[in-house]
């Protein structure tokens, strides 16, 4: 056979697999199961630590080699969601294929599954979280509690829509939003048509009255048992989650039947691994169902060092259909504050000496080029007082993340 010959007869799997990988083709003595990621940010960063602990291989599918799993050591292939070969050649040297982000061809992890490999969470249940029209009609059928919504394509069709629910309506993306990307609220006709000339799928959606946002983690094994992590609070500035607390501020019947809610979501769409369900609680302490993430989730951040059980070692328990840990937390509360990118270069290097003066604070960087708006780490503060661990949360947030950063203790002058 001529290479020319070889080359033809090569499927697209060996193809990828003759591409520098830089994953191991057999688990090396000692590793107890071989998770594939789709996807190396801070999501897949944070699952590698709790890999290593369990003896598991993490196996990431980056982009580039900087992004923040590899730049931590994580094994890695790279290669985009988007090419099936390299989604492939990921699902071949792992027992079980998970996400750390929804933006995965449907089509793509389907055809891994038709093909025998294991992919956890399903594209079906994926679906929740890929497409914001999807889960509001699905999740309507099933009976859960949703905002009043409808699907639209021209400004007529929101200003009917505003006529039965009044202005302002939110309009958002069916599609790839994150961080508030994708969500405009909107007070008349015209606002509307310029968001929807921007192109793209749109559903539009009644404006819910939130007294408090709030998203409760859960973890389901594919033989369907659950660990539930308390309801977390969560504060969002500009459609970005900057803040965090475990347990949510929320009244306990509100709290018990927010959990029995995301328990029954996950159980529904046979959610497997992490599933969070992000609710708002209206000034009625009536729930509403908002979006789903089927992966580890900002709001679970918290779980690191607060939970007996992090979210991201129950994500791995449950996609490999281990029994899942307690998720009993180890303090009465805890606190994340997320790092956002300012409009100045920070050098975090000087700055994180003065944070870690604060022997309370648990410190995450994700190994991310600080951009502004940009969520490059979070820390972590646990106490029996919420304003207290959130002042000692804030003050390690600004001394890393601030413009000016604050000096502190027994430095002022
Ligand atoms: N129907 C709604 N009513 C009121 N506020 C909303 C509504 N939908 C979204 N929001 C606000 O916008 C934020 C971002 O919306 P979300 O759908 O969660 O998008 P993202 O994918 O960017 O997180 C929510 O956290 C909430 O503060
Ligand atoms: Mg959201």
């Amino acid at each position: 056979m001529t290479s020319r010959d070889a080359r033809r007869d090569r499927t697209p799997v060996a193809d990828a697999l003759a591409r520098p990988a830089h994953a191991p083709a057999r688990p090396p003595h000692g590793t107890t199961a071989r998770v594939g990621m789709v996807g190396a940010g801070q999501l897949a960063r944070m699952t590698h630590r709790a890999a290593i602990d369990l003896g598991i291989d993490l196996v990431v599918l980056a982009l580039r080699d900087d992004e923040p799993a590899p730049l931590a050591g994580a094994p890695y292939h790279l290669g985009a969601p988007e090419d099936l070969a390299a989604m492939t050649a990921l699902a071949e040297a792992v027992d079980v294929v998970t996400l750390d982000h929804e933006l995965v061809p449907g089509a793509h992890l389907s055809a891994l599954a038709a093909s025998g490999h294991p992919v956890r969470p399903s594209p079906a249940a994926l679906r929740f979280a890929q497409d914001k029209l999807h889960a509001r009609r699905e999740l309507d059928r099933l009976g859960f509690p949703v905002p009043a919504f409808a699907e639209v394509h021209e400004p007529a069709d929101v200003e009917r829509f505003a006529g039965d629910h009044g202005w302002p309506v939110v309009l958002k993306a069916r599609a790839g939003g994150y961080d508030g990307r994708g969500v405009e609220l909107v007070a008349g006709a015209d606002q509307a048509g310029a968001v929807l000339r921007r192109g793209g799928a749109w559903l539009v959606e009644a404006l819910v009255p939130i007294a408090t946002e709030v998203a409760v983690v859960t973890a389901r094994r594919p033989s369907g048992g659950h660990a539930t992590y308390p309801v977390v609070e969560t504060v969002q500035a500009g459609g970005i989650c900057i803040e965090l607390v475990m347990p949510a501020r929320i009244h306990a019947p509100v709290a018990a039947a927010a959990i029995d809610l995301a328990d029954r979501i996950a159980d529904a769409i046979e959610a497997v691994g992490i599933t969070a369900v992000e609710l708002f609680v209206t000034p009625d302490d009536e729930l509403v169902v908002n979006e789903l993430a089927l992966r580890p989730h900002n709001s679970g951040h918290a779980s690191i060092e607060g939970s007996t059980t992090s979210q991201f070692a129950n994500h791995l328990r449950a996609v490999l259909d281990w029994p899942l840990g307690d998720t009993t937390m180890r303090a009465p509360c805890a606190v994340t504050v997320n790092l956002l990118g300012g409009p100045e270069p920070t050098d975090l290097a000087d700055r994180l000496p003065l944070a870690l003066a604060d022997p309370q604070v648990h410190v995450h960087l994700y190994g991310k080029e600080p951009r502004p708006g940009r969520k490059i780490g979070h820390v972590t503060v646990l106490g029996d007082d919420v304003e207290v661990a959130m002042t000692a949360a804030r003050t390690a947030a600004d001394r890393l993340v601030a413009p000016t950063p604050p000096m502190p203790e027994g430095t002022r002058t």
